[in-house]
């Protein structure tokens, strides 16, 4: 860790390369969210009932903003499986229907569309995208080639989990929607770690979450619907917004606006969390994502060469994680070792297209080239 990592409170004794699982969050914005909870709990009516339906368009207006998505568009969802579960839980699919997918999609998101095939007898198709691989064409390519005229939806990652990377989804979302397939992109990671202009996207729909790499506090995602999708949506929960007779808000806003009584304070502190990661660097978000990414690159850069691997995929695919394939092993021992012995938090895991273990490092701001090295020593300590 280095001296910006001040205002986190990651333990200082362990080296923390899993922004990408569990964000950590800023200490001014869990002080934000603490003053959010006290007066919500000063008065809970006023502030559930009263005052929480103008702060959550506030809050929805900093995100969307940041977002370049169209605020009537967003609503706040818990997480991206929520986003995810929304979507494909909504839609109504027939026997023989497809839904495309890749095999670098998230375990729980894949579970989603499962399940829904499963109940409809709609079909999940899974396109298989290599890796390691060299050029975005191979993610392009399989995915296009795994539509067919009954391709209802595609569920496609903006930033894949296992693999870590930058899927082109511009590039995606322009051929499947060409095709008449709507498109979900799982951006779970990507508020944060690469720019986004959602409107320009255009996708029928778009999750992601703002606890990983905006450092908002755990609970804290985003929806955005296009306009001509959102009639048929409903929320993961349903709530008062269903037979809500009110005419000044949209019935998709009502509906994702209140699932019942929680905490809402995630949601009102994105814009507190915005704020935070804008003031770390002169040149705010910008300069911070390019300097994460930077680091990824280079951390990479440094284990490769220390453990002799060819690189799994080109630099231009990376944000700020990247996955090292490793050889052949047990990758529950490895990440215990790494823990236990070296005080390393780094996700390991199996990737069973080609049968190997593979670690996923991450870069966030806390982070510092040392950290990479240090893996690299404990990696050359685990794997002789
Ligand atoms: C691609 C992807 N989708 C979805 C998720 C799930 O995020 P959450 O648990 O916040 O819903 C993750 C979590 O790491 C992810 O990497």
């Amino acid at each position: 860790m280095n001296t910006i990592a001040e205002p986190f409170l990651l333990d200082p004794d362990i080296t923390y390369l899993n922004h990408g699982a569990f964000g950590a969050c800023p200490r001014p914005v869990l002080d934000a969210q603490a003053r959010l909870r006290a007066e919500m709990e000063r008065g809970p009516v006023r502030f559930l009932n009263g005052v929480l339906e103008k702060r959550l368009d506030a809050a929805r207006a900093v995100l969307a903003a940041f977002a370049g998505a169209r605020r009537e568009d967003l609503v706040f969802v818990t997480n991206a499986t929520a986003g995810v579960n929304a979507v494909v839980r909504s839609l109504q699919f027939s026997p023989g229907d497809e839904i495309l997918t890749t095999n670098h999609a998230y375990n729980a998101c894949k579970n989603a569309i499962d399940w829904v095939a499963a109940r409809t007898g709609a079909r999940v198709v899974v396109a298989t995208v290599p890796f390691p691989l060299a050029h975005e064409d191979e993610i392009i390519d399989p995915v296009l080639g795994g539509v067919t005229a009954r391709t209802r939806l595609a569920l496609i990652d903006h930033v894949t989990s296992p693999t870590a990377l930058i899927f082109p989804v511009r590039r995606l979302v322009a051929a499947l929607e060409a095709a008449g397939v709507d498109v979900v992109i799982d951006g779970a990671h990507a508020p944060g770690m690469v720019p986004l202009d959602l409107a320009a996207l255009d996708a029928a729909y778009y999750t992601g979450n703002c606890h990983k790499w905006l450092c908002a506090p755990k609970g804290a995602g985003l929806l955005v619907t296009r306009a001509d999708r959102q009639a048929e949506l409903v929320p993961p929960v349903i709530s008062h917004g269903m037979n809500a007779p009110r005419t000044d808000r949209s019935r998709y806003h009502l509906l994702f606006d209140w699932a019942g009584t929680s905490d809402p304070s995630p949601w009102l502190c994105v814009p507190d969390a915005i704020a935070v990661l804008e003031g770390f660097l002169p040149g705010g978000i910008a300069e911070l994502r390019a300097r994460n990414h930077e680091l990824a690159v280079a951390g990479r850069r440094l284990l490769l060469e220390r453990l002799g691997i060819a690189p799994p995929c080109p630099e231009s695919l990376l944000g700020s994680i990247a996955t090292i394939p490793l050889g052949a092993g047990d990758s529950v021992a490895l990440h215990h070792a790494l823990y236990d012995r070296h005080r390393i938090e780094v996700p390991c895991f199996p990737w069973p297209t080609f049968g190997r273990r593979c670690i996923r490092i991450s870069a966030q701001i806390y982070n510092s080239i040392e950290d990479y090295a240090r893996l690299a020593d404990a990696l050359a300590v685990e794997l002789s």
